[in-house]
């Protein structure tokens, strides 16, 4: 039987905003669909045919875009918590809507993380090494806002230590990646009917019972999507096949262009960067590596470089983007300049002029 997953997308879900604000973070279009998109098609072509989403938040966002889920060739349920459950809460809950066996794999997926992540071969890591529970593992330079996970050299997890504190407890580059297989009957040992940390209470107490956890490490493409500056990173590695997708529309390259949006024949657009439906890019404007989603304007002049321009939002004339964040509705005059970490609320009005970070001409 083709194995079953679940995709956790609930939470508090405040990581995105001020985008979030009219829609949450899976559904924000990353390359032209919304992000989910990309992690079912991706599960689809690892051969998973039926996948539970796991929400609590605005989950009727969701079933009227996906359905039943049969345009991808999945079968994909709903279940909505009513308040949020945590991770390993939200596990067990959906789990009640599986079919497979007791020793069955299941797999478990993070909703916002975008990944090249070989799932046939974390399953047959499980299979092999007779795991409980198997983790897909990645190296990153900075650890402390991810899992640790320690192994030993057979792979064997020796340790789980979710969003270390002090330096003390940082021993390996290694952190979980947000991709698990499951045998069924250790997810039915989660608590039931409240909120439970898979991070912070079942791998922990797991470890400490003596289940085998194995951990599979590679240097597969791998990004947290948490942040507005990664969701632009992640979209444009989308755009340029950094970050491979079966469900980008169009072919790879420095730029996608969605239909009915309007590009000026002498603006530049290079990087990744994606102009989302009804979009407006005005002339000699030049636009690196960013998003700029449904319905925005970009005029004449303006220079988005790493950026995010929310759905209907305008950057004006000759304006400078550096790694900013303009939300959804909102208006940046003409000649402004905003750097790296700014954030323009939703329909906020920034009038022409009024925010440089270099000297008067
Ligand atoms: N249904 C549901 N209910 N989903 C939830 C809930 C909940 O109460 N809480 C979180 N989630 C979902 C989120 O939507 C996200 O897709 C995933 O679970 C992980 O939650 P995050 O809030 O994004 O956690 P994180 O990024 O700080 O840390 C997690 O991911 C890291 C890798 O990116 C942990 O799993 C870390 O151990 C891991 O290293
Ligand atoms: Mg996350």
């Amino acid at each position: 039987m083709a194995p079953e997953a679940i995709l956790l997308v609930g939470g508090k879900g405040t990581r995105l905003r001020p985008l979030t604000v009219h829609t949450p973070k899976p559904m924000v279009p990353a390359a032209g669909v919304p992000f989910l998109t990309h992690q079912l098609a991706r599960a689809r072509a690892a051969g998973v045919e039926r996948v539970v989403l796991a929400t609590s938040y605005l989950a009727e966002v969701f079933e009227p875009y996906f359905g039943d889920g049969s345009s991808m060739g999945l079968r994909l349920e709903y279940v909505t918590e009513r308040e949020p459950l945590g991770t390993g809460g939200a596990i067990r809950n959906a789990a009640s809507h599986l079919s497979s066996g007791p020793d069955a794999p299941v797999l478990i997926f993070n909703g916002d993380i975008l990944t090249g992540l070989d799932i046939p071969a974390l399953i047959s890591t499980h299979e092999t090494s007779g795991a409980d529970v198997s983790l897909h593992l990645t190296r990153v330079d900075d650890p402390r806002a991810y899992g640790l996970v320690p192994t030993d050299p057979s792979g064997r997890v020796t340790a789980f230590l979710e969003k270390p504190q002090t330096p003390a407890e940082i021993v390996t580059d290694q952190i979980n990646a947000g991709a698990y297989v499951f045998r069924r009957s250790v997810i039915d040992t989660i608590p039931v009917g409240r909120p439970v940390s898979v991070e912070r209470e079942t791998f922990p107490e797991l470890l400490s019972s003596g289940v085998h956890l194995q951990g599979m490490v590679d240097s597969t493409y791998w990004l947290d999507l948490g942040t507005p500056q990664a969701f632009v990173r992640g979209s444009a590695d989308l755009v340029l096949g950094r970050a491979p997708s079966p469900a980008v529309p169009g072919r790879r390259g420095d730029r996608l262009i969605l239909p009915s949006a309007s590009v000026a024949a002498d603006a530049k657009l290079t990087g990744g960067t994606v102009v989302g439906a009804g979009a407006v890019i005005g002339a000699g404007a030049r636009v690196v590596g960013s998003t700029v989603l449904d319905g925005a304007v970009v005029e004449e002049g303006a220079v988005v470089t790493d950026s995010l321009v929310g759905a209907g939002a305008r950057v004006g004339a000759r304006t400078v983007l550096s790694g900013a964040v303009i939300g959804d509705g909102a208006a940046v005059g003409p000649d402004n300049e905003l750097r790296a970490g700014a954030r323009i609320w939703c329909d906020a009005v920034l009038p022409a002029g009024c925010v440089r970070f270099s000297s008067d001409q």
